[in-house]
C-alpha cells in the first residue's frame, strides 16, 4: 500500500475539517485512520493570545479574570462552532432582499463545575437558545482522579454538545465528562478549554478520539501536583476568588 502523507492534527485557528500539521505525538497516516485521531485547534488569533496572557498573569484579580475569561471563551468558541449545521435564509435589508446563513444547531452547553462556569456566559450570549447541562467533578489533590458530585443534563441524544472546562490537565475530568455524555448518544461533543497540557490531550486522543479539542494554548507539562506549566494556576480559585496555592511547592506559596 502506498504511504500517505503525514498530517498534523493540531491546528492553529483553522477549520476542524482542514488537514493541518500536528504535534509530534499525534502524527498519523492520512486517509482512513485520520478519523480516529482527535483533532485539536489552538486558537492563535492575536486577540486570543492577548487575553490569555492577561489570564496567565498572577497579578490579574478575580473581577478582571472573570471578564477576560469570558472574552477569551468567545474567541475560542468562534473556532469551535465552525461547521455546525447552518441554514440558508432570505432576509429583507432596508434596501433589498438577500440571502444569508443562520447557524441552526441544536446546541447543549455543558460546563464542568466549577471552573467551566467561567465559560458558560460567553456561550449563552452567543447562543441565547442554548440548553445547558451541568456536570460536577472535583479532582482529588493526591490521586488527581475526578470524583463526580453533581449531574443535571437535558436531553442529549442527537444534539451538538459544547463541553466547557478551562483546564485540560491530566484529562481525567474531560474524559470522564465525555464518557457521561456519550452514554446519552449526542450527535457530537466538542471540548472547549483555555489551556491544555500534553498529557490531557493524549488522554483525550486515546479515550475520545472523536471529540475535537479547542484551546488557546497547548502548554509544556504538568507539575507533580497536576497543575499545568506554565499554565495560569487554579482557574476555579482565580475565577471565584477562593484563593489557592496554585500548585506551587510550599516554599513558593503566597
Ligand atoms: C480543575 C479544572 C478541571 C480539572 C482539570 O477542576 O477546572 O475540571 O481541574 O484537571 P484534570 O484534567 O487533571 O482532570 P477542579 O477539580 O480543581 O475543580 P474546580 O473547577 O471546582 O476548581
Ligand atoms: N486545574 C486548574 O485549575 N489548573 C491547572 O493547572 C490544572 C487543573
Amino acid at each position: 500500500m502506498d504511504m500517505l502523507p503525514l498530517v498534523k492534527a493540531a491546528r492553529v485557528g483553522v477549520p476542524a475539517t482542514a488537514p493541518e500539521p500536528c504535534i509530534p505525538s499525534q502524527l498519523v497516516w492520512a486517509g482512513a485512520t485520520i478519523r480516529a485521531v482527535m483533532a485539536m485547534t489552538v486558537v492563535g488569533h492575536p486577540l486570543a493570545q492577548h487575553l490569555l496572557t492577561q489570564l496567565r498573569d498572577v497579578q490579574t484579580p478575580p473581577p478582571v479574570f472573570r471578564t477576560i475569561a469570558k472574552r477569551l471563551t468567545i474567541a475560542i468558541v468562534l473556532e469551535a462552532v465552525r461547521g455546525l449545521p447552518a441554514v440558508e435564509v432570505e432576509v429583507q435589508t432596508p434596501l433589498e432582499r438577500t440571502t444569508g446563513r443562520l447557524i441552526f444547531p441544536d446546541i447543549v452547553a455543558v460546563p464542568i463545575l466549577r471552573a467551566g462556569l467561567g465559560m458558560l456566559e460567553a456561550v449563552a450570549e452567543l447562543f441565547p437558545e442554548v440548553s445547558v447541562g451541568y456536570i460536577g467533578l472535583e479532582r482529588d489533590d493526591v490521586t488527581l482522579l475526578p470524583t463526580s458530585y453533581y449531574e443535571k443534563l437535558p436531553p442529549i441524544e442527537g444534539r451538538h454538545v459544547l463541553l466547557l472546562d478551562p483546564m485540560l490537565a491530566t484529562g481525567g475530568s474531560a474524559a470522564g465528562a465525555c464518557a457521561k455524555i456519550e452514554e446519552r448518544h449526542p450527535a457530537e461533543i466538542r471540548f472547549v478549554c483555555v489551556v491544555a497540557a500534553p498529557q490531557g490531550v493524549d488522554k483525550m486522543r486515546r479515550e475520545h478520539p472523536n471529540v475535537p479539542v479547542f484551546t488557546a494554548a497547548l502548554d509544556r507539562d504538568l507539575n507533580d501536583r497536576g497543575y499545568i506549566l506554565p499554565g495560569l494556576g487554579d482557574f476555579g480559585d482565580r475565577l471565584f476568588g477562593t484563593g489557592s496555592d496554585s500548585g506551587l511547592p510550599p516554599s513558593r506559596r503566597p
